[in-house]
């Protein structure tokens, strides 16, 4: 009997009509379109109403998947949501949709892993999917980094966006879907760079916090992005190598989106001409968790069945990782 792999049966996503663009943000903070445009590749990015939660994004996101993938609530087995930004801290996102979308017959959970959470949670749930446990699993990317990000802050204002994308994960036995991933992090390096220092059990919510800005995302933008270049390059390369896969072999590299520039390195260090490059970071911004399902589900219509895929991620922690993916439809 064939090896069982798990594949992506579906794609769909959901993004908040309100648009912020570089031009509104120059009304909000010291800066330019031009600045924007040159430094992130960033034109726009959405914003979610202030009353909603990040499970509306995911909801709708997987209510078109299911609906797309003519798939019943019931069939469902598993659902993973990839999020830094959840409703709240407990019960979980995975479990809200759930309840939602009238999936009765799962077991849900969350997956933290910031920008890298997609690329984490798809893995764990082909686990689930290869080990035979499960058949139909739900994975989702959701944020709301709108919440979490200082608009008096125009290093990190101008990068974020909200949004969701879902892909159903189904057992394949004819060689399509995941064949080979990895994922790593680096807590020495990674801890101190990229955080939101107010809101957890260290450092509980008070007045305080909040007058110094510290439930905020911060960043020390110059050297993350050196890390986000050599590790998605290096993880990249590593399961290119080891698979023997050309970039002429390559249909897409499939990064998140943090900034334009990073993916332009990234594809120069790899020799891969841009148009093989997905990108959506100039019209999403960086919707963390979101970003890699967001990028299939707009560039859903221009892949074939059999076409070679490496997605690949950098996010705090830090985390990375890559996966080589062989498309399925
Ligand atoms: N508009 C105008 N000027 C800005 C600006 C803005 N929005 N943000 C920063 N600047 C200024 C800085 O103050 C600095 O001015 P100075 O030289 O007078 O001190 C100058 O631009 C250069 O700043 P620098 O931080 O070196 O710019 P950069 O080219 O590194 O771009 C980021 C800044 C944040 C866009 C870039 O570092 C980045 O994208 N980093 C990775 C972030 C990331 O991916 N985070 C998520 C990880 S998944």
């Amino acid at each position: 009997m064939s090896k069982i792999q798990a594949a992506i049966t579906g794609v769909h996503g959901y993004v908040p009509e309100k648009i912020l663009s570089n031009k509104d943000l120059e009304s909000i903070v010291d800066t330019s379109d031009d600045w924007i445009t040159r430094r992130t590749g960033i034109k726009e990015r959405r914003i979610l109403a202030k009353d909603k939660p990040t499970s509306f994004m995911a909801i709708k996101a997987c209510e078109g998947l299911l609906s797309k993938t003519n798939t019943k609530p019931e069939e469902i087995d598993l659902v993973l949501c990839a999020t830094m930004t959840p409703d709240m801290l407990t019960p979980s996102v995975s479990n809200i949709i759930s309840k939602e979308l009238n999936i009765r017959n799962a077991f849900a959970f969350d997956i933290q892993a910031a920008c890298s959470g997609f690329l984490y949670t798809m893995i764990t749930a082909e686990k689930f999917i290869i080990s035979g446990q499960c058949k139909k699993v739900l994975v989702v990317g959701a944020d709301k980094m709108s919440y979490i990000t200082n608009y008096n802050d125009r290093t990190t204002c101008i990068l974020f966006g909200d949004g969701a994308g879902a892909i159903l994960m189904e057992p394949n036995l004819e060689g399509y879907g995941i064949k080979d991933s990895i994922l790593r992090s680096d807590s020495e390096h990674g801890l101190d760079l990229l955080k939101i220092e107010a809101g957890g059990s260290k450092n509980p919510c008070s007045h305080e916090t909040i007058d110094q800005e510290k439930h905020y995302i911060k960043q020390e933008g110059r050297n993350v992005y050196k890390y986000a270049v050599e590790e998605m390059f290096g993880a990249s390369k590593e399961i290119m190598n080891r698979n023997n896969i050309t970039s002429d072999d390559l249909a897409y590299l499939i990064p998140h989106q943090a900034n334009e520039r990073i993916l332009e390195s990234v594809a120069e260090k790899l020799k891969l001409p841009k148009e093989k490059v997905m990108i959506t970071i100039n019209k999403y911004g960086n919707t963390t968790a979101a970003t890699l399902p967001l990028c299939l589900w707009d560039y859903e219509s221009k892949l074939t069945k059999g076409d070679n895929l490496v997605f690949t991620v950098f996010g705090a922690g830090f985390t990375w990782g890559a996966a080589y993916v062989k498309w399925a439809y």
